[in-house]
């Protein structure tokens, strides 16, 4: 199997899209759900790079059926991320991270919070033994991240108060993670971590649409990757909308 990273930049390049589908569909009943979930999968797959679960498909559905989507995903050549922002301690991280990795899913979402020694570390390396990623949280696009991802800490290693979002994206570069999430919410938040992350690592950024996040302002600041939902799925045409949207994309 390929490594995560190089896939979704193979899968970009040939669909000429940047668009990380959000599946997060929710009002169905499980198995109108997991139908829908297919079909949009299926008539989106020319305009995407990927492919993004949450929740709200994996608990109502279960690991078993979710593995439908990860197979279409995997026969339409497209990695299938899980975003279930692991954030606990290194023993449990890490098997939470293997469930999802033996499920088929090619990379997690993870939040820095927790620290590398008994935290992360476990979900990093067991990753990187498998060719899989870790995506992590730097800043995230809802009204609040400011409360979190913003405040002011003394950082460490200079005694001096930092913003939190810039020592976690020093931590993305320092740890080798696969991508740094980044609200299209907050542009000015995209070109400073992209100042830091440089090419190193890409720039995966959620809001746009429904949050309200502007797609030529976050592209313009460094974003790499776009994360798009309901915009899509809630169309009336979710397989034109994914097409306009590249296309828009594709222009900027
Ligand atoms: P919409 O429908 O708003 O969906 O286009 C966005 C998707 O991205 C998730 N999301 C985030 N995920 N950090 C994340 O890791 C964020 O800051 C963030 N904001 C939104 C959201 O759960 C949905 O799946």
């Amino acid at each position: 199997m390929q490594q995560y990273r190089t896939w979704i930049a193979d899968a970009a390049k040939k669909n000429k899209a940047n668009i990380v589908l959000a599946l997060d569909l929710t009002k169905l009943e499980p198995r109108q759900l997991l139908a829908r979930c297919l079909e949009i999968l299926q008539e989106t797959a020319p305009y995407i790079c990927a492919v993004k679960l949450n929740r709200q498909i994996v608990l109502p559905l279960g690991l078993h059926n979710v593995g439908k989507i990860v197979k279409l995903a995997h026969k339409l050549g497209l990695p299938i991320i899980m975003d279930c922002k692991i954030n606990d301690v290194g023993h449990t991280n890490e098997v939470i991270a293997k469930h999802y990795f033996n499920a088929g899913f090619d990379a997690v979402t993870a939040s820095p919070f927790v620290g590398w020694k008994d935290g992360m570390e476990p979900v990093f390396k067991l990753a990187h033994r498998s060719g899989k990623g870790v995506i992590l949280l730097v800043y995230m696009s809802h009204k609040a991240a400011e409360e979190g991802y913003g405040q002011k800490v003394i950082d460490p290693k200079i005694g001096k108060p930092r913003p939190q979002y810039e020592i976690f994206a020093e931590k993305a570069l320092e740890w080798n993670a696969d991508g740094a999430v980044v609200g299209a919410t907050y542009p000015e938040k995209i070109r400073a971590v992209h100042q830091t992350l440089g090419t190193k690592i890409p720039i995966y950024s959620p809001g746009v649409g429904v949050q309200g996040g502007d797609i030529e302002a976050a592209l313009k600041a460094g974003a790499n990757y776009l994360i798009i939902g309901r915009t899509i799925f809630e169309s009336a045409n979710p397989a034109e909308t994914a097409k306009s949207l590249r296309e828009k994309i594709n222009a900027i």
